[in-house]
């Protein structure tokens, strides 16, 4: 089969699509035909060797992409919930990754049923980054209509989820990201929207009820600020400076004070939030933004525009031919 290879760290220039052996699934897993994957900031923190372990040289797993969407070829021994013909989409973070290919063994798990009226490249969508988006706005306690919610790096692919999904819970808006963005971040629902290279938002005089950080560079003394009496802070992604201030200080700033702080842990693949997603998309009360569609043997430049900042929204590999349905 083909699939796109990753042996070393570096630029996606280190990619290499080719030929590889078609893997064979275990008594736990079932053999995934792919029919769309979706590209994350976390495939390009991995190939770049960000996060990583000391002296690692390369990634664990070679073959990098952890959204999939896809029909079942072949299941395991001990396989229950599905059988061949199941149309399925996941998130194999954590769990060998290998979207990026044309077949990928996987726990079952880890997948859901792919609604027939979901086309597989929305399904491709939503397992990391919607996912995220919706367990940041559930930090703590569900945010309630009127509260004002900030996202910061609005414009990427979890931010779109977490704009439009914080409106369906009745919040007031703001979208933060670069200024070619902000006109989309209006059209799925942002109540206003800030340009971070011309105003920090921390130092506007707002303050929010939640502030939803996928991309931030703030220190915990600045979200404070920003924040109103018993807000929340969820810090999603961002540079190693301020993650380490959301998971060392955030939590003790959150025990002396009414403002709870700190990183989110998401859980991948929650059968509960992937069941209010679906039903969510099926109304048509989110619609998962795609800036771009690459085919299998493009990956490279998907991460290279994921990674140059220009993607609104997400990126959808397309890796079956015909895959709409
Ligand atoms: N905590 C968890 O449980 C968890 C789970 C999975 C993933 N993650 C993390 O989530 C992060 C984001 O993922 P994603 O897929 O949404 O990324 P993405 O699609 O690249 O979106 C990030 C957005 O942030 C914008 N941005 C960059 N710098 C900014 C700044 N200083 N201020 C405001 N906006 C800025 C980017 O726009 P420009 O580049 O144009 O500026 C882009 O639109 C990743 O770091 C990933 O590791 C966390």
């Amino acid at each position: 089969m083909k699939a796109i290879v990753c042996t070393k760290f570096g630029s996606p220039d280190v990619l290499q699509f080719k030929e590889v052996e078609k893997p064979t699934p275990k008594d736990n897993e079932v053999l995934v035909k792919v029919h769309a994957a979706s590209v994350n900031a976390s495939d390009v923190e991995i190939m770049r060797g960000r996060y990583q372990p000391p002296f690692s040289r390369k990634p664990r797993y070679e073959i990098l992409g952890s959204d999939i969407a896809g029909r079942i070829e072949t299941v395991g021994s001990n396989i229950e919930q599905f059988q061949p013909g199941d149309d399925i989409f996941g998130d194999l973070f954590g769990c060998g990754w290998g979207a990026f290919a044309e077949y990928v063994c996987v726990p079952e798990k880890v997948l859901t049923l792919k609604p027939a009226s979901m086309t597989f490249e929305d399904a491709a969508t939503l397992p990391q980054a919607a996912i995220v988006a919706l367990q940041g706005l559930r930090k703590k306690r569900q945010i309630q209509p009127g509260q004002k919610v900030l996202i910061n790096g609005a414009g990427g692919g979890m931010g779109t989820f977490a704009v439009q999904i914080a409106k369906l819970f009745g919040a007031e808006v703001t979208g933060v990201d670069s200024a070619e963005k902000l006109d989309m971040l209006r059209s799925i629902g942002a109540d206003h929207v800030i340009d971070y290279t011309q105003e920090d938002f921390s130092k506007s005089g707002q303050r929010y009820d939640l502030i939803l950080d996928v991309a931030g560079h703030h220190s915990i003394r600045d979200y404070k600020r920003a924040l109103n009496p018993k807000g929340i802070l969820a810090v999603v992604g961002g540079s190693k400076g301020t993650l380490l201030q959301a998971v060392f200080l955030g939590p003790l700033i959150s025990i002396f004070g009414s403002k709870k702080m700190g990183i989110l842990a998401w859980k991948p693949n929650k059968k509960e939030d992937l069941a209010f997603l679906i039903e969510l998309l099926e109304a048509g009360k989110i619609v998962p933004v795609i800036d771009r569609r690459y085919p299998l043997s493009e990956v490279a430049e998907a991460l290279r525009y994921l990674e140059d900042g220009h993607a609104q929204g997400k990126l959808v590999i397309t890796v079956e031919r015909n895959n709409k349905t």
